[in-house]
């Protein structure tokens, strides 16, 4: 594999009255890793796809391998051996793994697309990745994780000499996460050009040789060593000059009668015999390694999956509901972190998004509520979550990933919920929006909501929860709270199914 370096110098680029790009220049060498920081909407992604050939600058110029260029496709950038992983996964849940990875560019014999040929190409990387299912299986029945798993199979197919990756862990599990981290550092070796954007800083601690920081479509912190540089000089460069976030509240532990009562959930190969209560007041946090259970219960709850065993009693003394529109009129809300799946109305305005839940039928605004009245609820969820836009009339789509997270947060907040169910909610936000989100949720847990938190992310649990179920192969195996919740015996019991004995 030949050694290629890529730069960009000067580049600008503006959407509207928004500016995205600043006058932003980044480097990219051979043989190492530059991670690309900053805040939601502060322009990663806008550079990346620069980069990537998947949108022209207004200004600015690239430079590759030594000689100027200008790309009018990612396929073009491709075939000049850049390859990009997208923040929005681009498969087509219709067409199976194969088809996916080969898109319009399958190897053919005569008129007739080379099914072997590909998944001779494609076997190692898919093993490499440790995607283990078959390549004819669709795309629609894998999960999340396993979706972005294709994603990166792709970009890794065509052996390119630049990569970048725009959050590739973000849907991964912590174990897939690190294994994929491993695949980066053996291609850095192997010489490859690495731009990793990413909201995880551990994970940029680790992998990261240099670091630029962007805020507001300008750089902060321009290419400097990470040795050189702490999670705290990283957040303080990215945030800029904002007041820190109040430091946690110390635990008041709950006691009162059990709110919400799931006694022997079962569902075949999914849970098996789980039996949790949580009070008003508390946050459960439900933990657990990919495929657990632990966002299967909030499933269960939120009346998306049908039991074969046991039963939810809802606050009202009611049984759970059995879909998710009688969830919602029971007050129940399932705040997904998947936003792709879930579905925001990326086309429509960013207020008619926040008053889906609101404003409907069910709503706390009646049949026929009015534009004005879903406009101003709209527009002070923004300021709360501070969702960065210019206005609520903006088209969903065009804010920046993490923003659009933040909209189906605050489309569920808006309608009031009683039952807060959160399905990893603060995927893909960045650090602040992460303890903006977090301190709303403590907010809902003050008025004496009812909240339950899955999370891929052990930190964000101990954090945030009063107590914390841990699953392992659709059993619960442990609750940890007050002392025992910590990080490490979390780990512990997420990985072995056990609660850790008394330290000795
Ligand atoms: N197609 C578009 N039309 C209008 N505005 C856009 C478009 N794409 C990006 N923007 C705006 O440009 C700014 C930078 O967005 P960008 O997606 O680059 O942010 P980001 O740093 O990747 O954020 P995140 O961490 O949330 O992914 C944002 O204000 C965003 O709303
Ligand atoms: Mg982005």
């Amino acid at each position: 594999m030949y050694r290629t370096g890529y730069q960009a110098q000067g580049i600008r680029k503006r959407f509207g009255g928004v500016t995205a790009l600043d006058g932003v220049d980044f480097t990219l060498e051979p043989g190492s890793v530059h991670a690309l920081l900053g805040e939601n909407g502060a322009g990663k992604s806008t550079l990346v796809k620069i980069l990537a050939g998947a949108l022209a600058p207004d200004a600015g110029k690239l430079t590759l391998a030594g000689g100027p260029v200008e790309f009018a496709s990612t396929r073009q950038a491709a075939a000049r051996g850049v390859a990009v992983v997208s923040q929005e996964l681009n498969v087509f849940p219709d067409l199976d793994v194969l088809a996916n990875l080969f898109l319009a560019r399958e190897p053919r014999r005569g008129p007739l697309v080379n099914r072997t040929a590909m998944a001779r190409r494609a076997t190692p990387v898919l093993a490499e990745l440790e995607l283990r299912r078959p390549p004819r299986t669709l795309v629609a029945d894998l999960t999340l994780a396993e979706r972005q798993l294709v994603e990166i199979a792709r970009a890794l197919l065509d052996e390119p000499s630049v990569l970048i990756l725009d959050e590739p862990t973000s849907a991964l599990p912590v174990d897939r996460a690190e294994h994929l981290l491993g695949i980066v550092d053996r291609l850095r070796a192997r010489g490859v050009a690495v731009l990793y954007v990413s909201h995880l800083l551990a994970e940029v601690m680790l992998i990261a040789d240099r670091v630029t920081v962007l805020r507001d479509g300008r750089t902060v912190v321009a290419a400097r060593p990470r040795t050189e540089l702490s999670i705290k000089d990283i957040v303080t460069a990215m945030v800029g000059p904002r007041e820190a976030p109040p430091p946690r509240p110390a635990r008041a532990t709950k006691t009162g009668a059990a709110a919400l009562v799931l006694a022997d959930l079962t569902v075949p190969g999914l849970l098996d015999g789980v039996t949790l209560q949580a009070r008003r007041g508390e946050i459960v946090g439900c933990a657990g390694k990919a495929g657990s259970g632990h966002s299967q219960v909030l499933e269960v709850v939120s009346g998306l999956r049908r039991l074969a065993r046991g039963r939810v009693r809802l606050p009202s003394g009611r049984p759970g509901p059995r879909t998710l529109r009688t969830a919602v009129r029971s007050g129940i809300a399932l705040v997904p972190g998947d936003r792709a799946r879930i579905g925001l109305m990326l086309d429509k305005p960013l207020w008619d998004n926040v008053s889906q839940v609101s404003s409907g039928s069910l709503g706390r605004y009646g049949p026929f509520p009015r534009r004005r009245r879903l406009t101003d609820a709209a527009r002070e969820l923004v300021a709360r979550l501070r969702i960065r836009t210019d206005s609520v009339d903006t088209t969903t789509g065009r804010l920046s990933g993490g923003n659009q997270q933040k909209v189906v947060f605050a489309k569920w907040l808006a309608a009031d919920p009683d039952v807060v169910l959160l399905d990893d909610p603060t995927r893909g936000v960045d650090v602040a929006a992460k303890a903006d989100m977090h301190e709303i949720i403590r907010e809902l847990a003050a008025a004496d909501r009812i909240v339950l938190i899955s999370s891929t992310d052990p930190d964000e649990l101990v954090e945030l929860c009063d107590r914390v179920a841990v699953f392992h192969r659709g059993r619960l195996c442990a609750e940890l709270s007050g002392a025992e919740l910590t990080q490490p015996r979390l780990l512990h019991a997420m990985a072995t199914g056990e609660a850790m004995g008394e330290p000795t």
